[in-house]
């Protein structure tokens, strides 16, 4: 397959608003990320992931957007953004921005104009439906994301408007040719500031027909990223990695072998999904399924064939990984690195989100006025007014609310752990003291070094890049062990993921490159509780 910088490199993925305050203002800014970008390079990553730093409302953070060529002003300005991309570039770092194709803010011009009037040149900008004979929305009228309907409407004009998310959020008509036309004119303005591409938020709702009921992975999909591609993407060389829920094997190589013009890879998330409830979804979430897990693993390491994926744990939507598929108590270092090891030694570009690398956990607040996350509190509110118990909710909200991946990011165990020199916009994880950067620098083991030698690795050892995967013990229930075989050489990957120590029996000798608990001698005998390791098995 054909080689590409970025499928060895490592992106990280940095949440403004808990990463770094500059200004004392108790919210991250674009100069405090500029003050961590030696931090980073320090880390070995190549890519930076920005989560929307654009003039918003902010009613989910920046994903509801009021002006896609402006910057926030809590988070800096245009020059600001300008130098980080500058500083970035100086240490070989690369800045993909995310971009909200889907929807825009209620408070963007385009929709303000919309709403003003039937007649308005931007009305089919947003999607509008009449009632019907009782006044009401119309069939179709699933629930959104954020709850209740996904229409609204607007008493100006008498009629309802469409949002997959809160009402905030009205959904984009990518019918109309004069919004990808905007839009395309957006991504080459700001691919000509300099930066290397895009994460797109959502990206399989834009192709949807709604009159024919489909929103993900919808008709107009493939031939929508195909014009960006041409009139963007390829042009510039950008790099693109779509957010996919609905993606399988499939419609992931549809959307990115490199000869059909769409993506350079995709975020799926069928490991996140697999935790999910039938009907209440993250709310009430199932446990961790080994054998599960490893089944669909399999099934996307050997059917992605030219296409290419995102490898990740966690990001500002889920949990923290660590407090999900490892072991947040006694076994929270080696579990993290455990990850680590696994997420690195795939096919597929690694994604760390920030903290991840010094094992961060989740957070339980005491009370509901202590979380922030729109998503979050509709959730709360509407099941309490269902009749769902307190405490059934907040099981629900400590296991897979938003809020815990968005708590500061844990620098040092002084005051607001150096986050800020004020009150933080959301509290902090009151672990910090114990779990922090300041920490893990002074320890020569940390799950920090973990990570910084896996990143240089995967620069150095293509057999991890691209080598075919072999799963070895589907069945077993506590191991995950697998081969990457690229040409005559090989490696096998060998953890417990489990609590308990576990027996594993290899016919062949390798020698460790990476491990958890010191350094292996065999391959065969007893794994430790959350033992991995990393073996190169030679030509
Ligand atoms: C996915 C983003 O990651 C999430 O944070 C956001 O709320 C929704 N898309 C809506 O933009």
């Amino acid at each position: 397959m054909s080689q590409q910088w970025w499928h060895s490199a490592t992106v990280y993925q940095i949440y403004p608003r808990s990463f770094q305050d500059s200004n004392g203002d108790g919210m991250g800014d674009i100069p405090g990320i500029i003050s961590r970008l030696d931090y980073l390079c320090k880390l070995g990553i190549s890519i930076i992931w920005l989560c929307p730093v654009y003039a918003s409302p902010m009613a989910d953070n920046g994903y509801d957007i009021s002006d896609y060529c402006a910057i926030a002003p809590e988070f800096g300005s245009m020059e600001d953004m300008q130098a980080l991309i500058k500083a970035a570039k100086a240490r070989g770092i690369h800045i993909i921005m995310d971009l909200v194709l889907n929807h825009t803010s209620d408070q963007h011009e385009w929709f303000q104009q919309s709403r003003s009037s039937k007649q308005n040149p931007y009305r089919d900008f947003y999607i509008w439906r009449q009632p019907d004979e009782q006044g009401q929305p119309p069939q179709f009228n699933p629930t959104s994301y954020f709850g209740g309907s996904m229409w609204t409407l607007d008493e100006q004009t008498g009629e309802y408007y469409f949002h997959q998310f809160a009402s905030a959020q009205p959904d984009l008509n990518w019918r109309h040719p004069d919004v990808q036309q905007a839009m395309h004119k957006i991504i080459n303005w700001w691919l000509q500031q300099g930066i290397a591409g895009f994460r797109l938020d959502v990206v399989d709702l834009i192709g949807k027909d709604i009159d024919a009921g489909i929103l993900a992975n919808g008709p107009h999909l493939h031939k929508l990223l195909q014009n960006m591609n041409q009139q963007c993407f390829a042009p510039q060389q950008a790099i693109t990695v779509g957010e996919v829920w609905s993606a399988t094997p499939e419609t992931a190589k549809l959307m990115t072998r490199p000869e059909r013009g769409e993506l350079s890879m995709l975020f799926q998330f069928e490991h996140i999904l697999q935790l999910h409830h039938p009907e209440h979804g993250k709310w009430r979430a199932r446990p961790f399924n080994l054998i599960a897990f490893k089944q669909q693993l399999e099934r996307w390491q050997q059917q992605i064939g030219n296409g290419w994926i995102a490898q990740f744990w966690g990001n500002h939507d889920l949990p923290r990984a660590v407090s999900t598929f490892g072991h947040e108590g006694d076994y929270r270092e080696p579990s993290a690195k455990a990850l680590a090891m696994i997420q690195f030694a795939l096919k597929g570009t690694p994604y760390i989100y920030q903290g991840e690398e010094i094992g961060m956990t989740n957070v339980q607040f005491e009370h509901i006025d202590d979380y922030r996350d729109i998503e979050t509190l509709n959730h709360y509110h509407e099941k309490r007014s269902q009749g769902w118990a307190e405490e059934d909710i907040m099981t629900g909200i400590f296991r897979h609310g938003r809020d815990n991946a968005r708590t500061p990011m844990q620098w040092s165990a002084s005051a607001h752990a150096g986050f800020s020199k004020a009150e933080p916009w959301i509290g902090l994880n009151d672990n910090f003291q114990q779990i922090n950067v300041g920490q893990a620098l002074v320890e020569p083991d940390s799950i920090l070094y973990c990570y910084q030698q896996l990143i240089a690795l995967r620069k150095t050892w293509p057999v991890l890049v691209y080598g075919e995967f072999f799963m070895l013990l589907p069945d077993d229930p506590q191991l995950l062990v697998f081969k990457r075989h690229l040409a005559e050489e090989a490696a096998l990957v060998v953890v417990n993921l489990s609590a308990e120590p576990a027996a594993f029996s290899y016919n062949g000798h390798g020698e460790q490159v990476v491990g958890n608990y010191g350094n292996r001698q065999q391959i065969s005998g007893h794994y430790q509780p959350y033992e991995a390791v990393i073996f190169d098995l030679g030509d």
